[in-house]
């Protein structure tokens, strides 16, 4: 489901090249669910950018869901991004405009993709926030936010599902349903999830932790 060959990706800051991350190699199979740690700056969320397509490594091969994402123009990746990618953030990154049912709505109306009112509908009573449907995000509590989000990446039922500290703006309690509800979307879809998190607890309910330093992967280990 996911292939990264020998990625590195860098930048160029003040004229000179500054190396994020160097020589990963990791492969995560269909529904797997994959943990991503490591300490602020070592590059954990450049490394779900370049799985989103986002940004494109320097040197190395990426594959997700059968398509290798060096051989796709920009035009291509925006499509794979849309139909085969789900994203959740830590602070949410909902439309503000818009109401949870325009925002769980919209990924399927920018796939051109049919029914996406009662199919947002539908996503929002299966997040528990039926009773919301009208309100803007600034009028739902942090945890709900996430629900939205999270109906909002899962709605067009992506192959993959990225997750980037999706707990870290939320109380210990919310954090846990909204795992829950996270675990049990990708478990009922078949999605495969790659999630970022600082919570050892949570990243020993994945199938991998991979553990970034200093843009290296130090460690992949499976857990039982
Ligand atoms: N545009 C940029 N110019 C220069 N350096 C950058 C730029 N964007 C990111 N970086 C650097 O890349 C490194 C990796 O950043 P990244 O956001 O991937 O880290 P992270 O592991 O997600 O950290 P955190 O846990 O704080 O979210 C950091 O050291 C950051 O300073
Ligand atoms: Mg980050």
């Amino acid at each position: 489901m996911i292939h990264l060959d020998n990625v590195f990706y860098s930048l160029v800051h003040g004229g000179q090249p500054l190396p994020i991350l160097r020589d990963i190699s990791l492969s995560v199979a269909r529904g797997e669910v994959a943990g991503l740690l490591g300490p602020s700056g070592s590059g954990k969320s450049t490394l779900l950018a370049l799985l989103a397509g986002v940004e494109r490594p320097t040197a190395g091969r990426i594959q997700v869901n059968g398509a290798w994402l060096n051989n796709l123009s920009a035009d291509a990746l925006a499509r794979f991004r849309r139909q085969h990618v789900g994203i959740v953030f830590q602070d949410f990154h909902l439309v503000p405009t818009l109401t949870a049912w325009e925002n769980v709505a919209l990924p399927l109306d920018l796939a051109g993709l049919p029914e996406s009112r009662p199919r947002a509908m539908a996503m929002l009573e299966q997040v528990g926030l039926a009773h919301r449907t009208t309100h803007r995000p600034a009028e739902l509590s942090g945890g709900e936010q996430q629900r939205v989000a999270i109906a909002r990446a899962f709605v067009t039922r992506p192959a993959l599902i990225l997750a980037d500290e999706p707990t870290g703006n939320l109380d210990q309690d919310t954090s846990r349903h909204i795992i829950d509800l996270l675990f049990s979307c990708a478990g009922q879809w078949g999605s495969t999830l790659f999630l970022v998190t600082h919570d050892p607890q949570l990243a020993h309910r994945a199938d991998h932790r991979f553990h970034l330093v200093d843009g290296r992967l130090e460690a992949s280990a499976p857990c039982g």
